[in-house]
């Protein structure tokens, strides 16, 4: 009677634990797409407008709880280096989105996928953004600031630009840094404001000269081949010759023969 009563009270107490911790869970599940990212600062204006700030928290990732009714992210001034593939998905009423001020390099494919119809202004300036990939813009019509990086302009950049769909007057940030050719005068300009410079008739030329290579490779190849034929020819010519040159001998003597013939 009395083994059994403290068997009960521990199992009850067991359970009561268990139920305690499912319940905290459940919590903590509810609490994580509604609450703001932990270090982060998050307000609400009376239109229901939430705005989560992580400015200068020397952040190296996104934060992944971002609720998902915020409508502006400020990550500027942290140690971010890369936007990953869909580090924003779920975030349908983002408007505003600063990334400024960071180390960001590398912006993956699809890195802003799903804020196409949400997003207004995107903050990239002052990063290190070397390469344009035409690619993590998918999809944004957004007004970007993407001044004060380093940008690489080369041909690969000219290809990509025409196919964004951010707003045009983002691309004026684009100022060349560095470039590929490197002789052609672009460094310190916006490139989309350099409407005659074409950076890719440098590698249309390369590519003239691989044509002509080629062909001279091929032309070289007819040559050898047609001087070996007539080499071979000659041997045969010059045996075909040597035997019309051991005729006219035959034939004098059949001439011989001939006139002493007719004389008899
Ligand atoms: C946010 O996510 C929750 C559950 O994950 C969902 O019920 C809610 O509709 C979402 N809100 C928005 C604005 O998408
Ligand atoms: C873009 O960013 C730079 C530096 O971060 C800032 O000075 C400039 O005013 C911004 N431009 C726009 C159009 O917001």
């Amino acid at each position: 009677m009395h083994l059994a009563a403290v068997w009960l009270l521990r199992y009850s107490v067991v359970m009561c634990l268990l139920l305690h911790s499912l319940v905290l869970m459940a919590f903590c599940f509810h609490h994580a797409a509604t609450t703001c990212s932990k270090r982060c600062y998050c307000s609400e204006t009376e239109n229901g407008g939430k705005t989560m700030r992580c400015s200068n928290l020397q952040l190296t990732e996104i934060p992944e709880d971002i609720p998902n009714d915020t409508r502006r992210v400020y990550l500027d001034f942290n140690l971010l280096s890369a936007v990953p593939t869909n580090a924003f998905t779920g975030l349908t009423h983002l408007v505003e989105l600063d990334l400024s001020h960071n180390e960001i390099s590398q912006l993956e494919p699809g890195a802003f996928r799903g804020l196409g119809s949400s997003l207004q202004f995107l903050d990239l300036s002052s990063n290190k953004l070397v390469n344009f990939n035409a690619d993590a813009f998918e999809g944004l019509r957004a007004r970007a600031n993407l001044t004060n990086n380093p940008w690489l302009c080369d041909c690969n950049l000219q290809m990509a630009l025409p196919r964004v769909d951010l707003e045009p007057a983002s691309l004026t940030g684009i100022v060349c840094q560095t470039s590929d050719p490197e002789k052609i005068g672009v460094q310190g300009l916006a490139f989309l404001l350099e409407p005659d410079i074409d950076l890719c008739v440098v590698m249309k030329r390369t590519t003239d000269v691989a044509m002509l290579v080629v062909m001279f490779g091929w032309f070289t190849m007819v040559i050898s081949y047609l001087v070996y034929y007539v080499r071979a020819n000659q041997e045969d010519a010059r045996r075909h010759l040597e035997y019309l040159k051991s005729l006219p001998s035959r034939q004098g003597k059949s001439e011989d023969s001939s006139t002493i013939s007719t004389v008899v």
